[in-house]
């Protein structure tokens, strides 16, 4: 759907039609500053109001779980400015936003690696988290310092622990079990993930979860998303048949 339509058109979903989780790839913040001539740190501070606007449609439409890749461990590879000035407006983001968080019954969960992090980056994680750990609404799950492969490297060192002290028996390993020794334990698949700027990939996000994951990617920036595309978004979910490898 063009977005000016999604605009102009009220849409009506029926609850069966709606993710009850998304995934989002946030990308092209560099790019959307560099083609208006700007630094890059400009498009990741215009990505962050981007993400306010995706978190409002998100509560607006009683999505249950949105998990958001802010930072993936790999990213520690940019030029140390860009790395600063993305942690900087994640921490300045929590403290501006957390009360909107609590007010909007959010709960803020992150996910991810915490080897290695200074201690104002995990001061910012543990705020985030206790503050809202009472809120029942919209679980944001946000994934910071997180590589789906060590994820599940993690997850198979754990295991593999469990069993050499005999606390676990091999034939007890199984698809549950291993899912929910995962940074995202407890939390259900995703059934969408949505990427922007144009890239179909999923660099190393959510490589167990999103086995059964629609995928829809879009050509906006990030910085560009706005409450049309997640109209357009949801509608392109809607209309897509899941078969979970049966026949539907
Ligand atoms: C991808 O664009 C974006 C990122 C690596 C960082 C995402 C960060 C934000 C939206 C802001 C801070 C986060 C929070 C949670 C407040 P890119 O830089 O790879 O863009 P490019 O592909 O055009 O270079």
């Amino acid at each position: 759907m063009d977005s000016a339509l999604a605009k102009s058109t009220p849409i009506e979903f029926t609850p069966d039609q709606l993710p009850a989780h998304i995934g989002v790839i946030m990308d092209g913040n560099g790019r959307w500053a560099e083609e208006r001539g700007k630094h890059r740190t400009e498009g990741h501070r215009a990505g962050v109001d981007a993400l306010r606007r995706l978190i409002a449609c998100a509560i607006e439409f009683d999505i249950k779980y949105l998990t958001i890749f802010s930072f993936s461990s790999e990213n520690w590879r940019r030029p140390p400015d860009e790395v600063n000035t993305i942690l900087g407006l994640m921490k300045k983001f929590v403290a501006s936003d957390i009360g909107t968080f609590v007010k909007n019954n959010v709960r803020v969960r992150i996910l991810g690696s915490r080897d290695g992090l200074n201690s104002s980056v995990l001061k910012m994680i543990k705020d985030a988290e206790d503050r809202t750990q009472h809120c029942t609404g919209l679980r944001l799950n946000v994934a910071f310092n997180y590589g789906s492969r060590t994820e599940l490297l993690d997850a198979a060192k754990a295991i593999a622990a469990r069993v050499a002290n005999g606390d676990l028996d091999l034939n007890d390993i199984d698809e549950n079990m291993f899912t929910q020794s995962l940074y995202t334990a407890d939390l259900p698949d995703p059934d969408v993930i949505f990427r922007t700027s144009g890239e179909q990939r999923l660099s190393n996000f959510l490589l167990w979860q999103a086995a059964y994951s629609e995928f829809i990617f879009s050509e906006e920036y990030w910085p560009d998303f706005d409450r049309a595309s997640f109209l357009s978004l949801l509608d392109s979910y809607a209309g897509r048949k899941r078969r979970f490898g049966s026949v539907g």
